[in-house]
């Protein structure tokens, strides 16, 4: 008898499970705008469709990240409004007993249709979280401003810069993340965070994706960065793949808030300069370099100007083209005539490159190979690879290190005197490591490197 009864419940529960889910249907299909269920046939349609509760939500650094920082999220276009809620983060809920404060974003209707792709339209949201106290842990959430909890994300935890100029910060940087970005980067994101969780911002040196406007590709880098993206910010400068036929990705500006005090209109958000505590950080726009002579001259200028005036005892430079390629057929004579004289003159410490599907480290006077210690290193070239798509390469005499067939992420910590800089793959594994130490206008570098083998894609991957 009672289980007769709790199948009646049982019954009568789904019906009007069932019935509800009928209705809200209906009401939908009504509206005629929900996209999400229309297409919910479509191969990763959750990617790629937005719903009324946010996702893509992404924490940008801005110039002043100490008091600020940006925030992006998309939903589908019936939510025409956007709020950000913040508060200081407690212990316990009790900051919600305080003065959550509210910000309203800035709301653009957008669509894109890429390739065979179905048309998909959202809502991009966008606002700049600005008057905050510096190295402070906030809560935030970004939602349609609703009194109810329907239409929010969750409380995202997240921490300015500091503006003591002797604290330490780190950050990771990845190479080209490009191709199978949900099934095979993922874990490269993840697992970054997990080996080091305090990290302060993420830098991506371009190509995230493969194909500039494919919602589903984007649909997978934000998914596989998932609540990452929300929690650390980021930096990205643009790769080739994020620009086709000289155009960049129509999703760039509005699923992105990134500088826009680059020299000309149309490097906003690609060409930028900022500075983190004590280091100034410049993303030049390789590929607009590389697509329009307007854009070369004026980055190149730009870039001269910006250093001339960098008063920060640090410089790092992230572009997608590498200044010093890894493989024969992929030189970029041009880019390397036009700034290596600029990245000389301006002792820049650091250059974060992509595109080589290789990894590579070093510096131009590498003379005497080998040597753990070396005076007066001049600059650092990297290029790595964060993705799955791999390249071979040759040894170079500026390689100090060099390995194929390898994802690997880089965490790199900035002190008052060192930087220091460890590569690893996504199990954990040190591949390459170095100080570099700056004191009394004088910079050293010690080589750390693992005493493990060369990784080549010949050892993994036999020709037939
Ligand atoms: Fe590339």
């Amino acid at each position: 008898m009672k289980t007769r009864r709790s199948l009646a419940i049982f019954l009568l529960a789904t019906l009007t499970n069932f019935a509800l889910a009928a209705q809200e249907h209906t009401v939908t299909e009504h509206h005629g705008h929900s996209h999400y269920i229309e297409h919910d046939s479509a191969v990763g349609h959750k990617l790629m469709f937005p719903s009324k509760t946010p996702d893509r939500i992404i924490a940008n650094l801005t110039l002043d990240p100490a008091h600020s920082f940006a925030v992006n999220w998309r939903t589908e276009q019936q939510i025409a409004k956007g709020v950000v809620e913040i508060a200081v983060a407690t212990d316990g809920p009790e900051f919600l007993l305080g003065n959550v404060r509210k910000i309203e974003a800035q709301t653009e209707m957008f669509e894109n249709q890429n390739r065979n792709e179905p048309l998909v339209k959202a809502a991009y949201h966008s606002a700049v979280i600005s008057d905050l106290q510096p190295r402070t842990t906030y809560v935030y959430r970004v939602g349609n401003g609703s009194e109810d909890n329907n239409y929010w994300s969750e409380w995202f935890q997240f921490t300015t810069a500091g503006t003591d100029m002797k604290e330490p910060f780190s950050f990771i940087y990845f190479g080209d993340a490009q191709n199978n970005v949900k099934s095979l980067w993922s874990r490269v994101i993840r697992n970054s965070y997990r080996q080091f969780p305090h990290v302060d911002f993420m830098l991506h040196a371009g190509d995230l994706i493969n194909d500039r406007d494919a919602n589903l590709e984007w649909g997978e880098w934000f998914y596989a960065g998932s609540f990452i993206h929300a929690t650390v910010p980021s930096m990205m400068t643009p790769g080739n793949h994020e620009y086709r036929d000289g155009v960049l990705s129509s999703l760039w500006r509005p699923q992105f808030t990134l500088p826009e005090n680059g020299p000309i209109d149309a490097l906003k958000e690609t060409c930028y300069a900022l500075d983190y505590q004590n280091m100034k950080l410049i993303s030049i726009d390789a590929e607009g370099f590389d697509e329009s002579l307007e854009a070369r001259e004026a980055q190149v200028k730009w870039l001269d100007s910006v250093l001339s005036a960098n008063t920060k005892k640090w410089t790092a430079i992230t572009m997608h083209y590498p200044i010093f390629s890894t493989a024969e057929g992929r030189d970029n004579k041009e880019l390397r005539e036009a700034l290596k004289p600029i990245i000389d003159k301006y002792k820049v410490d650091l250059v974060l490159q992509g595109h080589d599907h290789t990894y590579a480290r070093g510096y131009v006077k590498n003379e005497g190979k080998g040597l753990t210690v070396v005076k007066d290193a001049g600059t650092v070239y990297a290029v790595s690879v964060s993705g799955p798509k791999m390249y071979e390469s040759k040894n170079r005499d500026w390689m100090v290190r060099r390995g194929e067939f390898t994802q690997l992420f880089q965490i790199i910590t900035v002190s008052k005197d060192t930087i220091k800089y460890g590569a690893y793959t996504p199990t954990g594994n040190l591949y390459d490591a170095f100080d570099l130490i700056k004191k009394n206008g004088k910079k050293r570098l010690i080589n750390k490197l693992p005493d493990s083998p060369t990784r080549l894609k010949k050892d993994f991957v036999k020709e037939e």
